[in-house]
């Protein structure tokens, strides 16, 4: 999970980190007030989960609270690279004398975290790594040794940084450590770390990356997740504990085991081509040891989304046999109807593996008009796809 610069900055104020006074508004108005209460020129900015905002012109700054208001005004609203302005941050300014670049990261290809670090801030760090590649460091960081105040120290000699601000960027690189560590976080990066005229080294830019995997020991991150941004179904499915993402096409799918159904999307929309592009609507991964229950909730979201014209179920029998796959198919559509959500789209069943046979005569045998049995992958698929381009 992604959080925005004004939640960022939150985070690093609670572990002790220097950013500026600050908040959040959505309004104008909120804006005016906020730059009174901060008393000082402020920096309006712009909220959205992507980069180079400043070049964006959704960083501007505001003399007066008057000023704070039009630039709120002028910002919010504001499409940035495909993101609206919801909102905008408004910070004390700081009066920059150099920026410099600072990141804390997982690096998965390498199995370690990794820091990079430049006196070259402000700007993109892959461009600086290209243009400039001596002037950023990279170090892995052992997670059972963390940063010490050594590490900190080598850190800062190897990226060359101006030796009066050499305990400053020492201190901030463990603080920053701890708050990778203690907030379970895959990545915290500040651009710019900058130097003020003064002297003073600030976090001016906060961008966070939480491991949602670690959620369950952070109960205050859920607080932190933009329900707004976030799909009203995708939301639904999360809340019955279900391995579903929205897409934009007509087949819904549903299916036991990630790597089947994203096959499974990759053979509709390939069947799909033929009956004038249909699409896949869904990725539902119901998991290995589906119940009737999972199955009935996994119906239920598939088919409330409004663009679904067929439904394709595509389990591979395991640990779950096929005829306790089937009973749960028809279980569900039982369970729908008594919720007062009767199914009226067809699903197309493939249904493989263990007691694929006992699995198929249980759905031939209730003979549901709407239940469709197809027994090979490629062969389900299109004609998932046939009642979808029909259906439309
Ligand atoms: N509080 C501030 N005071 C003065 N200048 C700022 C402040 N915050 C950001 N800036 C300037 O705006 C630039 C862009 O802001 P930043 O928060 O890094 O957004 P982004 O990385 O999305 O462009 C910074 O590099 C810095 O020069
Ligand atoms: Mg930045």
């Amino acid at each position: 999970m992604d959080l925005y610069e004004y939640q960022g900055r939150d985070v690093f104020e609670k572990h002790g980190l220097p950013v500026l006074g600050g908040g959040v508004a959505a309004t104008p108005e909120e804006a005016r007030t906020i730059a009174e209460r901060l008393g000082k020129s402020v920096v309006v900015k712009a909220q959205v989960k992507v980069g180079g905002r400043g070049k964006a012109g959704g960083v501007k700054l505001a003399a007066t609270p008057d000023e704070a208001f039009d630039r709120a005004n002028d910002i919010l609203g504001m499409d940035i690279k495909g993101h609206t302005v919801h909102k905008v941050m408004l910070a004390e300014t700081a009066d920059i004398a150099d920026e410099y670049y600072f990141s804390y990261l997982l690096d998965r290809a390498n199995r370690t975290f990794l820091c990079i670090a430049s006196v070259a801030g402000g700007m993109e760090i892959e461009q600086v790594a290209h243009e400039t590649p001596d002037k950023v460091v990279k170090r892995p960081i052992d997670a059972t040794v963390g940063v010490t105040p050594e590490i900190a120290r080598e850190i800062v000699t190897a990226g060359q940084f101006p030796a009066e601000v050499a305990d400053q960027v020492a201190d901030i690189a463990v603080k920053l450590w701890q708050t990778f560590v203690a907030e379970d976080a895959t990545l915290v990066e500040v651009n710019p770390l900058a130097k003020t005229a003064e002297g003073k080294v600030l976090c001016l830019d906060a961008k966070v990356t939480m491991d949602e995997n670690a959620g369950f020991r952070h109960p205050d991150h859920e607080a932190l997740e933009d329900k707004s941004a976030v799909d009203p179904l995708e939301q639904a499915a999360k809340a019955k504990d279900l391995n579903y993402v929205k897409l934009d096409g007509e087949v819904g799918i549903i299916g036991n085991g990630a790597g089947l159904v994203m096959s499974t999307l990759d053979v509709v929309a390939y069947a799909g081509e033929e009956f004038g592009g249909v699409k896949p609507a869904n990725f539902l991964d119901i998991g290995g040891g589906a119940s009737a229950e999972v199955m009935a909730n996994g119906l239920e979201i598939v088919l409330s989304d409004p663009a679904v014209k067929s439904v394709f179920v595509n389990v591979f029998g395991g640990i779950t046999a096929c005829d306790a796959v089937a009973n749960g198919i028809l279980q569900a559509l039982a369970l729908l109807g008594e919720r007062g959500e009767s199914v009226t789209k067809p699903l197309v069943v493939r249904l493989d593996g263990n007691n694929a046979e006992a699995g198929r005569a249980i759905l031939d045998g209730a003979n549901n008009p709407l239940v469709e049995r197809v027994d090979t992958m490629d062969g389900a698929a299109k004609r998932a796809a046939e009642l979808a381009a029909v259906g439309a």
